[in-house]
């Protein structure tokens, strides 16, 4: 049988001479394996949907925190030795298998029993918690590589429920989500936060600091109440404005500044901005139609003692 060579060579492996502590790991482990041996004589990896447990880190034997079948699955003892009409194991986390899938709490607890706190202090009450989700609609524990703890194969896993997301990072400018250099759990903690959107960091602000630190300040002059939240002008995953902006140049900035009585050159009504080139008494539309943010090049604050209206 697979599963007896499987246990050979790991009851090898972890006997071997030069680990000074082998003894009472591999005393541990054969334990361990010995329930294990409880659901693999009849499932292992030559399953048609094969388990691929022991070359995952749960799987590690010699690793005295590490689950056992019925640590996830339950004791399913039913399950294990009744042969008519075999009910379903206690906890079962299939979606369209031979039984029922357990509820999502269920599968939820069983994780939870190793993995309270930390990362998911937020779990109970999150988003994804909320919406009925378990922790085996993101995670793949029978499989050698889970897709969701690797940067560039993650957001495929997002996808799967957020279509969205997916169209918005293939626009003009985004942030480089598919060149697989940033991922959705760079600025998400999936498993719940205290924030809004499953940000990272208390805010969106300081969930962006974490890599454009140069943003924060802080500055002599700041463009403070703009800068409340950076998604007062950007988009985070794509849009078709670059630098990732949520509209074009004078809207951007004309819904806070609808009027500016005192702009110089009065570009409100269409005369002549000082430091523009000139052409006749209008602005060039290119100019001040396109990009306030020409002249107001140090938009997120300027540190220059000249600086108070962003201009350098
Ligand atoms: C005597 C054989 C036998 C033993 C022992 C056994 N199972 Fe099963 N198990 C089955 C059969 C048969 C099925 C149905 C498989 C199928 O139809 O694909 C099954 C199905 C399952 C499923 C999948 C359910 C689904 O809906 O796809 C899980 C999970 C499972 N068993 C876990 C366990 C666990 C955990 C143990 C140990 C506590 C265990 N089994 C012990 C025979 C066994
Ligand atoms: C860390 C928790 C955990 C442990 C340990 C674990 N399982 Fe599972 N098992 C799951 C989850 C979660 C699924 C659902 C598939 C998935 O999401 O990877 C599953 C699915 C299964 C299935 C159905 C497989 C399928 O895709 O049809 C069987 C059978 C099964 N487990 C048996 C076992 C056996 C036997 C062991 C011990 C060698 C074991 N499990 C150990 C969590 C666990
Ligand atoms: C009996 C305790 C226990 C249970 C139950 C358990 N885990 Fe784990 N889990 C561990 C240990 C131990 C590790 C390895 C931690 C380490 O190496 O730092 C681990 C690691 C992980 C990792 C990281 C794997 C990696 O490659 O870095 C994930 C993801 C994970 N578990 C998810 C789950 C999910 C999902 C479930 C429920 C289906 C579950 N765990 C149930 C003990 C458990
Ligand atoms: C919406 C998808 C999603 C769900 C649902 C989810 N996770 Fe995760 N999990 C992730 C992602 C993404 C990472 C990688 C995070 C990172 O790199 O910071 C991760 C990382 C982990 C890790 C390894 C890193 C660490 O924090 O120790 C563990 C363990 C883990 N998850 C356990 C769980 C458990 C337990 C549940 C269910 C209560 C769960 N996850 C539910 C997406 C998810
Ligand atoms: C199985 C489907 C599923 C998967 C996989 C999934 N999500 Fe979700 N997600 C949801 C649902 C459902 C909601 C709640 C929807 C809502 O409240 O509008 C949600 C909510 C969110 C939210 C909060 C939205 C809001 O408006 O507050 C974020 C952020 C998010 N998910 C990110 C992720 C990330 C990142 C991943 C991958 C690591 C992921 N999701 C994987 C289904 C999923
Ligand atoms: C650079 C940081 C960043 C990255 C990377 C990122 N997000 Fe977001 N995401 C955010 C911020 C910030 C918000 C909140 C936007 C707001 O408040 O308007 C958000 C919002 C969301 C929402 C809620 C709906 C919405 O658009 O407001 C979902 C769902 C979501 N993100 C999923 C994802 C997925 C899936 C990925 C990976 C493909 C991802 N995000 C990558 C920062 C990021
Ligand atoms: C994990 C790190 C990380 C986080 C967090 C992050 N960014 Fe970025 N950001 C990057 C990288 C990397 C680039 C690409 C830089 C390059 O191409 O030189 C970038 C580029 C940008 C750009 C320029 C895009 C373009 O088309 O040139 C803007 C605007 C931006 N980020 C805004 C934000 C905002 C707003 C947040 C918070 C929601 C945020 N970033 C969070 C890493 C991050
Ligand atoms: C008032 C609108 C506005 C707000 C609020 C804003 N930005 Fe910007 N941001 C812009 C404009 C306009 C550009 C393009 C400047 C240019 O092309 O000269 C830009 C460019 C960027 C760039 C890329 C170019 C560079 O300067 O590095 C990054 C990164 C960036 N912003 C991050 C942030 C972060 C982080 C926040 C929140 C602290 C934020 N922005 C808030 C308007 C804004
Ligand atoms: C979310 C609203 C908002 C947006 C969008 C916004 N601003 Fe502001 N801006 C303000 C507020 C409020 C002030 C007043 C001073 C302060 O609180 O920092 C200000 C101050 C200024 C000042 C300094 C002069 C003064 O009155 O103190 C300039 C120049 C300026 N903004 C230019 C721009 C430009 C250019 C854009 C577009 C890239 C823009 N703003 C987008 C809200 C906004
Ligand atoms: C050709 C360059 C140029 C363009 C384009 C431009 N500005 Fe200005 N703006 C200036 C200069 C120069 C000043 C400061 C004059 C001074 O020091 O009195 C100023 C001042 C301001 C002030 C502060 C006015 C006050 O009352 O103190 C605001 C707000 C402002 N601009 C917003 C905008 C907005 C919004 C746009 C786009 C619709 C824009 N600017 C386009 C050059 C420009």
């Amino acid at each position: 049988m697979r599963f007896l060579r499987t246990l050979i060579t790991l009851l090898a492996l972890l006997s071997g001479a030069g680990v000074s502590h082998a003894a009472p790991d591999a005393a541990a482990a054969q334990a361990r394996l010995a329930k294990d041996a409880i659901c693999t004589k009849c499932h292992d990896e030559t399953e048609s949907r094969p388990l691929f447990l022991y070359q995952t880190k749960h799987g590690v034997r010699g690793d005295s925190r590490a689950p056992t079948c019925q640590s996830c699955h339950g004791e399913s003892t039913a399950h294990a030795t009744q042969e008519k009409n075999r009910p379903s194991p206690d906890v079962n986390f299939n979606k369209g298998g031979a039984y029922p899938t357990a509820h999502a709490k269920a599968r939820g607890q069983s994780c939870m029993t190793c993995h309270q706190g930390g990362n998911r202090m937020h779990w109970d009450g999150g988003q994804h918690q909320r919406a009925g989700l378990a922790c085996n609609d993101c995670h793949k524990v029978h499989q050698p590589k889970d897709n969701v703890l690797t940067k560039a194969t993650q957001p495929e896993v997002c996808y799967g429920c957020h279509k969205t997301q997916r169209a918005e990072t293939h626009k003009i400018s985004t942030h480089p989500i598919v060149a697989g250099k940033v991922t959705c759990s760079d600025c998400h903690n999936p498993h719940g936060t205290n924030s809004n959107k499953l940000v990272k960091r208390a805010n969106v602000n300081d969930t962006c600091f974490n890599c454009h630190a140069e943003k924060r300040g802080p500055f002599l002059w700041q463009h403070t109440s703009a800068n409340d939240d950076c998604m007062n002008c950007h988009t985070p995953h794509g849009s078709n404005v670059a630098p990732l902006l949520k509209v074009r140049g004078p809207w951007l900035c004309q819904r806070c500044h609808a009027e500016v009585a005192n702009h110089p050159g009065n570009i409100y009504s269409g005369a002549q901005l000082p430091g523009a080139p000139a052409v006749g008494n209008n602005p060039p539309v290119q100019v001040a139609f396109r990009g306030c943010f020409n002249c107001h090049q140090a938009i997120h604050g300027s540190n220059h003692p000249a600086g108070r209206n962003f201009l350098r």
